[in-house]
């Protein structure tokens, strides 16, 4: 095993550069993005403070002046990726994408900080005022109506890009006529593996949309494309707040703004429960229809803490049947679904980042079943390497090798013992 963590170690080194770190060292994803930023820290918390803390902050220097974090920063302006900074044509004092990520950042901090010893405190507290200040912006911009829900305006902001959970809002949309780009992604990893040209072309329109409007936040919740509320999503930024509120308490913040919001959230979300299912199901507000795609982001609802017990029991019973019975899991999309893909990106294979979340979720809720996930994932890693994703029933890898989310959370789930 040790072996094993020093190469995941490695990885993590191999993918550095100043002050941040690439998901991969091939060309397929040349920047700093968002919620793998996330995961990335937490990795180098088990070996060097300094290094996950440098993510942290590089990550937000690249913060907007309304609080936005946006899901991609262009470092290296000279690089192969479509769609590169001056497609997108934005950024504060690093150029960037216009949209933003999974808010996964104060669930990281919440976990570096407790089980590090920090002596300067007021570093520490300029970073939680500018998390803050980014679920502030989610808060304000993505869920004006004060719902206590937030919307994600693209499909790269959900991080899963390719999922069937997008098909329906994406098929609403009229392909901007005579488009012209270039893809980059497909020469470097095989296009079977990756979104099809016709996603590519939706996700160009949006953006184009995005841009055509400046980016400007009041007016493209009402205007996007897209517009879709996201359990994912949501649970993710639900856990955030509920860390965030942990560290304003902590370090004497204000904190009455996210505590109110995460209590609205809380009753909101659970309205995202489908009974008869026995699972929650998205919403697409632009077409006011439910999504009812068994993803399996749609169980981050664990990681949420619900404080609904029965609700928590009766959605780890469904979970238990997403597909366990494979070699390997979870499957990113239930592979009984008619639009599942074995090996395409966000429509079957696993994720290593979604099993961890939802390890997260049982750990205190089903202890025997989240340690079945966890060894799981630790084998199916072990086995075949830090890649990008996996076949379910093979394990075979896909995608870009030397993953740094991969070999991060590899380590986190071997390593966390120690501190619990
Ligand atoms: C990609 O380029 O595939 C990314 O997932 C977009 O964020």
């Amino acid at each position: 095993m040790l072996n094993k963590i020093n190469q995941a170690k490695k990885v993590l080194l191999g993918n550095r550069k100043k002050g941040y770190t690439l998901p991969t060292n091939n060309n397929l994803y040349p920047a700093q993005w968002n919620w793998d930023s996330g995961f990335i820290a937490l990795g180098y918390s088990h070996f060097n403070l300094k290094y996950a803390f440098d993510e942290i902050n590089t990550l937000l220097r690249g913060q907007w002046k309304d609080g936005m974090v946006p899901h991609i920063l262009f470092h290296d302006l000279k690089t192969n990726y479509y769609p590169n900074h001056s497609v997108w044509n934005c950024g504060n004092k690093i150029k960037s994408s216009g949209i933003t990520q999974p808010p996964v950042l104060a669930i990281i901090l919440k976990k570096i900080l407790d089980k590090s010893i920090i002596k300067d405190k007021e570093k520490i507290k300029s970073i939680i005022q500018k998390v803050k200040k980014y679920h502030q912006w989610l808060m304000k911009y993505r869920d004006p109506k004060n719902s206590g829900l937030v919307s994600i305006l693209h499909p790269w902001e959900s991080g899963y890009d390719n999922s069937p959970l997008w098909d329906g809002p994406l098929n609403a949309i009229k392909i901007e006529k005579n488009l012209k780009y270039k893809r980059g992604d497909n020469k470097v990893v095989n296009p079977d593996f990756r979104p099809l040209d016709i996603d590519y072309d939706r996700y160009v329109t949006i953006k184009n949309h995005l841009r055509k409007n400046k980016y400007n936040p009041k007016k493209l919740y009402e205007t996007s494309m897209f517009n879709v509320v996201d359990v994912g999503f949501n649970s993710i930024f639900l856990k955030a707040n509920k860390d965030l509120l942990y560290l304003l308490e902590k370090f004497n913040l204000k904190k009455k703004e996210i505590q109110k919001y995460l209590i609205k959230s809380e009753n909101k979300i659970e309205k995202l429960y489908d009974k008869k299912r026995k699972s929650f199901i998205n919403y697409d507000l632009k077409n006011n229809k439910k999504i009812t795609v068994p993803s399996i982001t749609n169980y981050f609802i664990l990681f949420a803490d619900l404080k609904n017990k029965s609700i928590n029991n009766e959605i780890i019973q469904t979970l238990k049947k997403h597909n366990t019975k494979d070699n390997f899991f979870f499957s990113s999309i239930k592979p009984n679904y008619t639009r599942y893909e074995e090996k395409r990106y966000w429509r079957g294979p696993v994720w290593i980042n979604c099993n961890w979340i939802i390890y997260q979720g049982l750990k205190d809720k089903d202890k025997k079943f989240a340690q079945i996930v966890r060894n799981k994932t630790i084998d199916l890693v072990k086995k075949n390497g830090f890649y990008e994703y996996f076949n379910t029933k093979t394990g075979k890898a896909y995608g870009a090798k030397n993953f740094s989310w991969t070999a991060s959370l590899f380590l986190d789930l071997i390593l966390e013992k120690k501190y619990n």
